[in-house]
């Protein structure tokens, strides 16, 4: 199957008993066994739920892999992929993460036995000297939130195998539709599948995926312990949003090429960190590894901290709001709202300023985005 086909049909099958295209919400606890020792595959839905099953297989096989294993929100698959390690265990982290990724591992993770160096992934030899005995894994994000990092992920697989390491790849911005992780040598991919995999803003969850057997053993054995799982309503709304996933990506990313290129010309504009423009630092490691850019945009203004609130307390199309990925465009402020728990002075060593703008780029008509930025841009 070709990827966009994989998108719409992959895992999912007609319902044996009526037909359903759609597969159904089994919005169940626990299933009647034939007999003493004996079910039909599903015995208690915190270990396995046939909605859930259908999303799980789906997502594997867009990011061309064997394995998908479900959570209830993308913190919840960065913990149960964590918690393959155990106390003692060193994890080499990229510097510029999610801020609530940040807090997991240093306010809660730490406190149980892991230890965490943060490091400049884009620079492969600051990962390489991070490197000590008690290293366990690689904690990569590309692109970053919110500095739009790119990291090379052939180097770092290539570290991993010759660590002995377990690699990890948050791929939230980029999606299965511009960058496969796997297809690079990875281990454990994960997603946020609050953002682009739903796609509408409905549901908060994740998903973790991998082809080798022994992780997906543990991770399942975790995910079921655990059992921080993706309900079947919730499974049932990410497979719809899923299954436009190829068609909203080429339109994201369109417009946010078109909207970087306004930023970047405008005066008010001191610096815009996108991807797909030349003036990008990774922008040839971006290009090497993904099929395209994706919709998140970085921005700061010439005004400062002031001006870039400005902005965002002006704008009418775009929603001030601490998410992405979703088809409405999404403005966010990183320092006061999705990396606030980030000590400032962290924040500033990883050059997240306080006047950094977020832009999640949606799917209306590139131009009301344009000119509603336009309009706000004229106040700040
Ligand atoms: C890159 C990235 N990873 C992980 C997460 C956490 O996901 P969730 O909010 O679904 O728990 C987020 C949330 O914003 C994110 O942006």
């Amino acid at each position: 199957m070709k990827f966009d086909t994989k998108v719409v049909r992959a895992g999912i099958i007609p319902d044996p008993t009526s037909g359903s295209i759609v597969p159904p919400i089994y919005e169940t606890a626990t299933y009647v066994l034939p007999e003493v020792g004996k079910d039909r595959g599903f015995d208690y839905t915190r270990s396995s739920n046939p909605t859930r099953q259908v999303l799980e297989e789906n997502l594997a096989a867009i990011e061309n892999g064997k394995y998908g294993v479900s959570f209830a929100s993308g913190m919840s698959a960065v913990d149960a992929a964590l918690k393959l390690l155990g106390s003692g265990d060193h994890v080499v982290s990229g510097d510029d993460v999610y801020g609530g990724v940040t807090r997991h591992f240093d306010n809660v993770l730490a406190r149980h036995g892991l230890e965490f160096t943060y490091v400049d992934s884009t620079d492969t030899e600051s990962v390489r000297a991070a490197i000590t005995s008690k290293t366990r894994m690689l904690w990569i994000e590309t692109p970053t939130n919110p500095l739009l990092k790119v990291t090379d992920l052939e180097a770092m697989a290539s570290i991993a195998r010759e660590h002995d390491l377990l690699l990890g790849v948050d791929s939230t911005f980029a999606t299965p539709v511009f960058l496969r992780p796997l297809e690079f040598g990875v281990d454990i991919v994960m997603h946020s599948t609050t953002k682009y995999l739903s796609g509408h803003n409905q549901i908060i969850g994740g998903i973790l995926v991998t082809n080798r057997q022994d992780i997906f053993e543990q991770m399942k054995y975790i995910q079921k312990t655990i059992g921080a799982v993706s309900s079947p309503f919730d499974c049932w709304l990410n497979l719809s949003g899923l299954k436009t996933l190829h068609l909203r990506m080429r339109r994201h990313e369109e417009s946010a090429m078109q909207v970087a290129q306004f930023l970047e010309s405008h005066d008010k504009i001191e610096r815009v960190l996108y991807p797909g423009l030349p003036s990008h630092p990774q922008h040839a490691v971006a290009k090497a590894q993904m099929s395209g850019f994706s919709g998140m945009i970085t921005f700061e203004l010439t005004g400062g901290t002031e001006a870039g609130k400005t902005l965002m307390n002006n704008v009418q199309l775009c929603g001030l709001a601490e998410s992405l990925g979703s088809v409405e465009t999404m403005i966010t402020h990183p320092a006061s709202m999705t990396h606030v728990d980030v000590p400032l002075a962290d924040r500033h060593k990883r050059g997240l300023t306080d006047g950094l703008v977020r832009l999640s780029v949606g799917i209306e008509d590139v131009e009301d985005i344009i000119s509603d930025l336009e309009q706000a841009l004229t106040q700040a």
